[in-house]
């Protein structure tokens, strides 16, 4: 496989002081462990037509719906004092198609099938979870927010300082679709696509609005994934409990993610800390410059204007 991978098209990041190789595959840019990832999934997965997605593109609000999933469907188990969340990153809680594969096809074997999350593109899933019509739950974000917390992630996986970073040479990266997972706006598409075709398996989620109005989203979540809310429960002010127990003040300090490692497969170990930056809207307004701002809002109306969707 990895013989094949040196065959594709590659670029090396320079604003990342070429310390990133991406490699094009199916129209979209990769690292070469997703990559590697993405086609062990597409040769042995095999779905479930219980199986439940969660699909986002990197710096969408992953780590945030995989808490607030983890913690709606164990909620008879654990409580907000209780639950692995306290003391497990998100990302060991809810496993990546990508990354965790063995554990995944380990969990299969003992019939268990818990949500699982990727960020490949609905175009490259592996063809099972299409035929089997399985649910999938979308989130998405403001293109500029993603851009801008993504030039941090990266910038900080090859542990590189702002002032080594231009974040310039990141935006025109981006606007060309050169990132891990990029396109952007064809992840979207591809997905909103394929929702127009059957939407009662789709759910879109988007990140702003989850913030805005938490007990709403919250509740659809837990319908569309099979785990709606009891009366008894919502008066008990269970939908509160979790939104409290994954909001980003509570996620972000506690021990395990201020100071924890992930396991991101076979060779890398990312800071848990990683996952959990500012999480804050519209913070691009402290990057963009004005031509920047005119480039990438053209670009988001010509990409994805008829979607309808507000990014
Ligand atoms: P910022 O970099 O803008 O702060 P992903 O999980 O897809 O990698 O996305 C990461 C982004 O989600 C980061 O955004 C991160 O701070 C934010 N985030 C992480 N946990 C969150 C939470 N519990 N609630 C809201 N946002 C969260």
């Amino acid at each position: 496989m990895e013989e094949a991978i040196e065959t594709l098209p590659q670029h090396t990041c320079s604003w990342l002081k070429n310390r990133f190789t991406l490699y094009k595959h199916e129209d979209v840019w990769n690292s070469k462990d997703f990559l590697e990832g993405k086609l062990l999934a597409q040769q042995r997965f095999k779905a479930d037509p219980s199986d439940i997605f969660l699909c986002s593109f990197p710096k969408t609000g992953t780590t945030w719906l995989k808490a607030l999933v983890f913690a709606i469907i164990t909620r008879e188990k654990f409580n907000e004092s209780t639950s692995p969340l306290l003391n497990t990153l998100p990302h060991d809680c809810i496993l990546f198609l990508e990354k965790d594969l063995e554990k995944i096809e380990e969990n299969r074997k003992n019939s268990f099938f818990p949500p699982i999350n990727t960020h490949i593109h609905y175009h490259s899933l592996p063809k099972s979870i299409i035929t089997s019509n399985c649910k999938i739950v979308y989130i998405y974000r403001n293109m500029k927010d993603v851009l801008v917390s993504y030039y941090h992630f990266a910038r900080q996986i090859v542990k590189l300082q702002i002032e080594d970073a231009p974040f310039e040479e990141a935006f025109d990266e981006f606007c060309k679709g050169i990132l891990n997972f990029g396109p952007y706006w064809d992840h979207i598409l591809g997905y909103w696509k394929a929702s127009l075709e059957k939407p009662e398996i789709f759910l879109f989620m988007k990140y702003e609005d989850m913030k805005k109005y938490p007990t709403t989203n919250v509740k659809k979540l837990a319908e569309f994934i099979g785990h709606p809310f009891t009366i008894e429960e919502e008066k008990a002010g269970v939908i509160e409990n979790i939104i409290k127990l994954c909001s980003f003040e509570n996620l972000s300090n506690l021990e395990v993610n201020k100071s924890g490692n992930h396991q991101a497969g076979k060779t890398q170990v990312i800071e848990n800390r990683l996952f959990f930056r500012k999480a804050e809207d519209e913070e691009w307004k402290n990057y963009f410059t004005e031509e920047m701002i005119e480039k990438i809002d053209k670009l988001i109306d010509e990409k994805l204007g008829a979607t309808g969707l507000v990014l």
